[in-house]
């Protein structure tokens, strides 16, 4: 198959390049497209053949369910039912934006969608290319992150590239993501609310609208969810993310790196910006500052396939502090590296 891949400036968007990859929506094609997260591969929520396209080209199990998008909060009525006042709350404050929730379904959602649950995930991307999409197609979407299943999210068209082309109808370019990581997904239909996955509205956020949020249990051990699998977003190279501070952990980046690298290896390590200096024998690239996680998001992915690009066998990760979106980049991080490591 031959892959149309549409330049559209969010700032200016040209609403025919919209118009047809609506058209291909409608014709139960698969179309990739931005988000303020990451870029999703979108299909119509209400057509079988075309989600099952989702799964098929992305390699994706069937017990995994997918977020359907919509483009005004009022949507999520027809998709859900039972929907709890607290919905709307949060809708008003973080719609659009990177917060996926999870509530009883409608009879309308497809079982192929919420991988047989009686709960949907939904969320409205801040993002004007996806909104004009979704409006244009005149039905939600779909949209599982436009990765091969267990690969990196894709932050830039490129990304995409890489995992996608020839294999969907349309790619929209509309540049780099904001946000770099995935929604936080919160299941609303349990009390406390629980955060299923960790991501761009950060636990302190909804901490400032809900009184109680819980963490899932395993997530805070760096497990479960998306998917309920253990390992996840990985590179292709093997990581290891070393989680301690100050010196030890520069100590223990440097010593791993050393050691792997008298193996024979290619070492890169992935570094806060303030530590820099600290590891010259090394490759090394900059996550970001640690006390910006918003900037290491941004680059998290990006930074990791760039890894991968270059051919690194081995990444040592230094982590982050769980505050704001440290709290996704660490998960990511765990799940990327476990089981890689024998
Ligand atoms: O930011 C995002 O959320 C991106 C962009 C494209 O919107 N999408 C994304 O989709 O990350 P995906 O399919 O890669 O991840 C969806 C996550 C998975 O962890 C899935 O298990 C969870 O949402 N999920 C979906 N439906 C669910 C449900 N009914 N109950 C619990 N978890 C659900
Ligand atoms: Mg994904």
């Amino acid at each position: 198959m031959k892959t149309l891949v549409l330049k559209i400036n969010p700032r200016k968007i040209d609403s025919k390049k919209i118009d047809l990859a609506a058209e291909e929506i409608k014709k139960g094609h698969l179309v990739a497209f931005p988000t303020e997260t990451v870029y999703g591969l979108g299909a119509d929520a209400y057509n079988e053949g075309a989600i099952k396209k989702i799964f098929q080209v992305k390699g994706r199990p069937y017990y995994d369910p997918l977020i359907v998008h919509i483009a005004k909060p009022d949507e999520l009525q027809k998709l859900a039912r039972e929907i709890p006042p607290i919905a709307w709350v949060l809708a008003e404050t973080y719609w659009p934006g990177p917060l996926t929730l999870v509530v009883k379904k409608s009879n309308s959602i497809s079982s192929l969608v919420t991988a047989g649950l009686d709960t949907v995930a939904v969320r409205m991307p801040a993002n004007r290319i996806a909104l004009s999409l979704i409006q244009k197609a005149q039905t939600p979407l779909v949209a599982p992150s436009a990765n091969l299943f267990g690969r990196t999210s894709p932050t830039q068209v490129q990304h995409v590239l890489e995992d996608l082309d020839g294999k969907v109808e349309v790619i929209i370019d509309g540049g780099e993501t904001r946000i770099g990581v995935e929604s936080t997904v919160l299941d609303i239909t349990v009390e406390p609310v629980q955060i299923l996955r960790a991501g761009g509205i950060s636990l302190e956020k909804l901490r400032k609208v809900i009184n109680q949020v819980a963490l899932n249990q395993e997530l805070e051990s760096g497990f479960r969810s998306p998917g309920r699998l253990k390992s996840h977003y990985s590179p292709r190279a093997k990581l290891i993310l070393v989680e301690k501070r100050g010196e030890e952990e520069i100590k223990e980046v440097s010593n791993l790196a050393s050691h792997y690298t008298k193996l024979g290896y290619k070492v890169g390590i992935m570094a806060k910006e303030e530590n820099k200096e600290r590891y010259k024998d090394f490759n090394i690239k900059i996550l970001g500052k640690g006390n910006r996680p918003a900037s290491c998001a941004t680059n998290l992915f990006k930074t990791l396939r760039n890894f991968d690009q270059e051919g690194f066998e081995i990444i040592i990760a230094e982590g982050l502090e769980e505050k704001g979106l440290g709290l996704a980049i660490m998960e990511r991080l765990r799940k990327a590296s476990a089981d890689k490591i024998s």
